[in-house]
């Protein structure tokens, strides 16, 4: 089996990423031919300093690696380090119909927002859609966010196979479902765009008058409060042992514990956690020459693919 995902390098990681995307990723590592890259150019549909998407690609590779990013099971890489997928994305734009890709929940909401469309954000889903075809990827894990492009993908796959010969697999979603989505400090889903975040690698200083800041209700310390309406408690959970959540569960419900101390509690917790991943982080940052060999490594052997995918595009619609 071959399992392909990507991340946009467009901000800081925080613990929704952590959680929601980068430990399932990681745990799919062991399941088979694993395939993982930093989608820079789908980046560039957000991201216009060309500063901050260098550092952005860096910094994203150096979380994954201090996370357990294995590179001797994972391919990782630049999608950039992999120019061919921009070929195929002309190829599969020719049977792409407009009306597929005006349905998109995600471009839609961008519109919403008020972002001003060009062709880069109206084409995202045919890139993403070459990225997935050019490895023939069988199972792609997203965010429930992105199902919608995966099925994009399998509709441009049928319609060019349909069209040209069985060129490409068709690829299964597969839907982070059973992850909760993390509230982030506000309560709302944690996300970069509602600036309510937890940084994973941030100071650790900061992060703690983060946790300190996380909106509760206003109970006085000796009522008793409810674990699970509350969002200290909601990341609690997401770093504790079953014992260590029935024993805050406990003095929550038993009252004369207040959140100041929950907060304390989840900091030391969320520390223990990425400490180790932070001393690794460090060191992987003090030897740049390995990063880049193992990021160059993966496009080498993600090219492999990439190289026999599209010769076949190629010949099927008469390039070749
Ligand atoms: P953001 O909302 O901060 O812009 P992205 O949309 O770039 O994050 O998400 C990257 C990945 O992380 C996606 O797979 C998404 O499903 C997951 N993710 C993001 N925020 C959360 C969250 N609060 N809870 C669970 N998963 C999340
Ligand atoms: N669009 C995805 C996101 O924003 C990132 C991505 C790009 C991707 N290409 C992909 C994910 C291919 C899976 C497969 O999260």
């Amino acid at each position: 089996m071959r399992i392909l995902s990507g991340i946009q390098p467009s901000g800081k990681l925080h613990i929704g990423n952590y959680f929601g995307m980068m430990q399932p990723a990681l745990e799919l590592q062991q399941k088979g031919d694993a395939y993982l890259f930093i989608a820079n150019y789908h980046a560039l549909t957000s991201v216009a300093d060309a500063e901050a998407l260098r550092q952005g690609t860096w910094d994203v590779a150096l979380d994954f690696l201090a996370c357990g990013l294995d590179p001797e099971r994972t391919a990782f890489y630049r999608q950039s380090d992999l120019p061919e997928v921009n070929e195929l994305t002309w190829l599969l734009s020719n049977v792409t119909p407009m009306g597929l890709l005006e349905r998109c929940h995600s471009y839609k909401d961008k519109l919403a927002k008020g972002i001003p469309p060009n062709h880069g954000l109206f084409a995202y889903p045919v890139l993403m859609a070459a990225d997935i075809l050019i490895v023939q990827s069988n199972v792609v894990p997203v965010g429930r966010d992105q199902k919608q492009h995966v099925e994009v993908t399998r509709d441009i796959a049928i319609k060019f196979n349909n069209a040209y010969g069985e060129v490409f697999t068709i690829p299964e979603p597969s839907i982070l479902e059973s992850v909760a989505v993390v509230p982030g400090v506000d309560g709302q889903k944690m996300s970069k765009s509602y600036g309510n975040t937890i940084e994973i690698f941030g100071d650790p200083k900061k992060t703690r008058k983060r946790i300190m800041s996380i909106v509760t209700d206003s109970k006085g310390l000796e009522e008793p409060k409810d674990p699970d309406t509350c969002n200290v408690f909601q990341l609690y959970k997401l770093f504790a042992t079953p014992e260590q959540q029935a024993d805050l569960a406990g003095r929550y419900r038993a009252g004369g514990m207040g959140y100041g101390t929950a907060k304390k509690e989840l900091a030391e917790l969320l520390e223990a956690h990425f400490a180790p991943m932070r001393a690794k982080r460090e060191e992987l940052a003090a030897n740049p020459d390995y990063v880049e060999s193992v990021l160059q490594k993966g496009a080498e052997k993600a090219r492999v693919l990439a190289t026999e995918t599209l010769h076949k595009a190629r010949k099927a619609v008469g390039l070749e």
